[in-house]
């Protein structure tokens, strides 16, 4: 059979290497299993939204807009302008912002429309932090280009160097993976780091497409987008000619911030030229969101309240991790999500150990990263623990974990 050998190379999804891997190894009989495998809030979405969900129930019957409800359009405009100081004579909700079927979806599809078949006469480069999200290799892969997978390490800050980018890569330089806070390791890209990328960007004519879904879920500070960024980049070298968002496109959803990952909800916002591409690009492929969920998201992107609530039930689940793990394995407080990255020095050994002794399911860093050009592998030493459950299962699950590691 004919099939695209590409995208055959595909290796399997993260979860269910972590399934082979625990396959056959039975968790203790004396144990409730706990999984923090998963980075699915355990929380619900606030109880108004099944009100408004059933306010709209006539309305499964029609085709939803692609791009979402003027309304959602414009609550997203809201949301933005009032976390980031994206005004709205910065920011127009028809031109620079597509709703889209959660943050998913655009990683995945963005690079089919941005990736052209060759930059400056070579194949082009789609770079990604390492570790990384999935799904950005996965949109690279079928985009055709080759991707690059840049170490974010302890000795980089945990997120990649763009410094090491040589002349010949940014050269090829297609799109720049950006993910802030970081999943898996919580760090916050600062505006300077966004800056740097953005005019990188400019200069070498790539896409900085920037993954912010975990930006409202931080411990101190805000992170920062790269939208604001932009407004920086052109207060200081005084452009003024309509292209405040050159080349940025940011990615985000109601997946962490509401606890809404079920709703599949989430939007693009930035460069004028590739939302109008890409808009009509996913309106031939992409499904938009039922009407009932989009005014769920109207009044969720409305609603800050619900989200201190959240950003604090982390808070206190980082809090637990903290007084029972101590400075054992590494362990620092995320800046921002709700992930601990910790080193445990072999981390698939350690997933099992868990498994088998202790009942505790977790991510091995291995199964979020890839191996760089020497056969290193820079999750390899690592576990991912989802601080998702509530704060007695979040304190038994490193209780246990202290007990057998
Ligand atoms: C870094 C990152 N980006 C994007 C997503 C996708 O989220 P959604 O499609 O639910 O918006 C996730 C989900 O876990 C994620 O961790």
């Amino acid at each position: 059979m004919n099939i695209n050998p590409r995208l055959e190379t595909l290796p399997d999804y993260p979860f269910d290497r972590l399934r082979s891997l625990l396959e056959g190894i039975g968790s203790p009989d004396n144990v409730t299993p706990i999984s923090l495998a998963v980075g699915e809030p355990q929380q619900p979405v606030p109880s108004w939204v099944s009100t408004i969900v059933q306010d709209h129930d006539h309305c499964w019957n029609n085709y939803p807009p692609f791009a979402g409800t003027p309304e959602l359009r414009g609550a997203i405009a809201g949301w933005l302008d009032r976390r980031f100081g994206l005004t709205p004579n910065d920011l127009d909700p028809q031109t620079h912002i597509l709703a889209c079927a959660g943050s998913r979806e655009a990683l995945y599809l963005l690079p089919t429309w941005l990736v052209p078949e060759t930059k400056n006469g070579k194949r082009p480069i789609v770079a990604m932090p390492n570790p990384f999200y999935h799904v950005y290799g996965t949109g690279a892969l079928a985009s055709g280009a080759e991707s690059l997978y840049l170490s974010a390490t302890h000795e980089t800050g945990f997120l990649p160097d763009l410094d090491s980018l040589d002349a010949e890569t940014l050269e090829r330089l297609s799109i720049l993976f950006v993910c802030s806070p970081a999943n898996p390791q919580g760090v916050i890209a600062t505006t300077e780091y966004l800056e740097h990328a953005i005019r990188l960007a400019r200069q070498h004519d790539f896409v900085v497409v920037s993954d912010e879904c975990y930006a409202e879920i931080y411990d101190h500070t805000p992170p920062p987008s790269a939208l604001q960024v932009c407004h920086e980049v052109a207060e200081s070298s005084d452009a003024n000619d309509g292209s405040l968002y050159d080349r940025v496109i940011v990615v985000n959803s109601l997946s962490k911030r509401s606890n809404g990952a079920g709703l599949r909800s989430g939007f693009v916002a930035g460069d004028p030229v590739i939302i109008e591409g890409y808009g009509r690009f996913r309106s031939y492929i992409a499904a938009s969101i039922p009407f009932p969920i989009d005014a769920a998201s109207v009044a969720l992107w409305n609603d800050d309240r619900h989200v201190e609530d959240i950003r604090a039930y982390y808070r206190r689940n980082i809090d637990v991790a903290e007084a029972v793990i101590g400075d054992r394995f590494g362990f620092y407080r995320p800046p921002g999500g709700f992930f601990l990255w910790l080193d445990v020095g072999d981390g698939e050994a350690a997933a099992k150990t868990l498994w088998r002794d202790a009942g505790v399911k977790v991510l091995p860093g291995a199964h979020t990263s890839r191996d760089d050009p020497q056969g290193n592998n820079p999750g390899a030493s690592y576990i991912r623990i989802a601080l998702v459950n509530d704060e007695a299962t979040i304190r038994t699950a490193c209780e246990r974990l202290v007990k057998v590691l």
